[in-house]
């Protein structure tokens, strides 16, 4: 059935919902996708007629610049249910121009908000089953845009498509995590499209994040490309240090994602009265603080992996671990942020925006 209803976007919904398939106790990060999605393409100078249909397959042709040049960005988002069924979404708004930030670094013509705006309510009042309840549960949304015109001439496309999917999640860390610091590969450099979603970030992380993994570590903590002595961030999420009772984290730069889990945790933090110094912070900073105790907490944060503990990191083939500290922050900001986004507390920052 298409109805048009009193928005731009069309909505053509499925016949038959998939969703007594899913078992929702066991699900693989990001493995399964919900009954719709959002589609919209660019061609002439302009966005199309915007669509919510059937989740399905595409067809698009082995020439589209995406798969040659990679011009293509991404967002990572999450819908929370609470106790009395309603569905929220968090801080919304920076995705979207994140987003667009990342398509015009990209040279992506970027998308109209109220576009972007429709689609997400659309989508999640249709597949609001799919927004689990309980502390945990989520259904993580991820917006893309990609280069869809035929051509392998080195240029950027005139033809795109602007997608919405959603997947219902848990946690995407299970554990608390071990990592390792870059010295010898680089995440983004100077001037470069690190602080963009830009698919091929992730990508070209894979290889030495395998050689971590193969070491028995989860991630990376990239620092700069430069020296490899200031730490930057670890690629899925931001990284946070707490050294005695200070937070400290790594200003945003054209080399880090301007991360909106990040931007919460320090809001939260200087609420909460806690010491924030937003500055680079030394490799050799940190390995001093950990050798003379005054390193209490490393933690990323991120929209997939929440809040993250890190019980251990690497440097120079040296493991320091790490034990958390009764006074967690890392479990503070955790529970304030979740309590938060599931409707368990007051929200006097505004950054809950609640599906209709
Ligand atoms: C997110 O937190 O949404 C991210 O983009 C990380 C992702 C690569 C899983």
């Amino acid at each position: 059935m298409t109805t048009q209803e009193s928005s731009s976007v069309i909505v053509n919904k499925v016949e038959k919902s998939r969703i007594s398939e899913v078992d929702f106790d066991n699900l693989t990060f990001g493995n399964i996708f919900s009954d719709h999605m959002f589609e919209c393409d660019y061609k002439d100078g302009k966005w199309q007629e915007p669509t919510v249909k059937p989740y399905g397959l595409l067809t698009i042709s082995p020439g589209a610049k995406v798969f040659h040049y990679g011009q293509a960005v991404f967002e990572g988002m999450k819908a929370y249910k609470d106790d009395a069924g309603d569905v929220f979404l968090f801080r919304p708004e920076k995705n979207f121009e994140r987003i667009n930030k990342s398509s015009k670094r990209l040279a992506i013509p970027e998308f109209p908000k109220d576009y972007f705006f429709d689609a997400l309510h659309k989508l999640l009042q249709l597949d609001k089953d799919w927004v689990q309840p309980g502390l945990g549960n989520s259904l993580y949304l991820r917006p893309f845009a990609m280069a869809t015109q035929v051509g392998v001439s080195a240029s950027p496309a005139n033809e795109y498509k602007f997608m919405i999917l959603m997947s219902p999640v848990q946690a995407y860390y299970t554990k608390d995590v071990k990592v390792v610091i870059a010295q010898e590969y680089s995440r983004s450099a100077d001037g470069g499209v690190g602080a963009a979603k830009a698919a091929g970030n992730y990508g070209a992380q894979f290889y030495p994040t395998n050689l971590a993994k193969e070491q028995g570590y989860d991630q990376i903590i990239w620092t700069d490309s430069n020296e490899h002595k200031y730490l930057e961030e670890a690629g899925t999420m931001n990284v946070f240090f707490r050294i005695n009772d200070t937070l400290i984290t790594a200003p945003t730069s054209d080399r880090i994602l301007d991360g909106v889990t990040r931007d919460s945790v320090l809001a939260l933090a200087k609420r909460d009265g806690i010491t924030v110094d937003v500055r680079k912070l030394t490799v050799d900073e940190l390995v001093a603080a950990a050798k003379d105790g005054s390193l209490k907490e490393i933690f990323g944060s991120g929209t997939a992996a929440v809040i993250s503990p890190v019980c251990s990191f690497n440097y120079n083939n040296v493991d320091y671990a790490l034990t958390k500290p009764e006074d967690s922050y890392s479990t503070k900001f955790k529970k304030e942020l979740m309590d938060i986004q599931y409707n368990k507390s007051e929200d006097p920052f505004g950054w809950r925006v609640k599906i209709k």
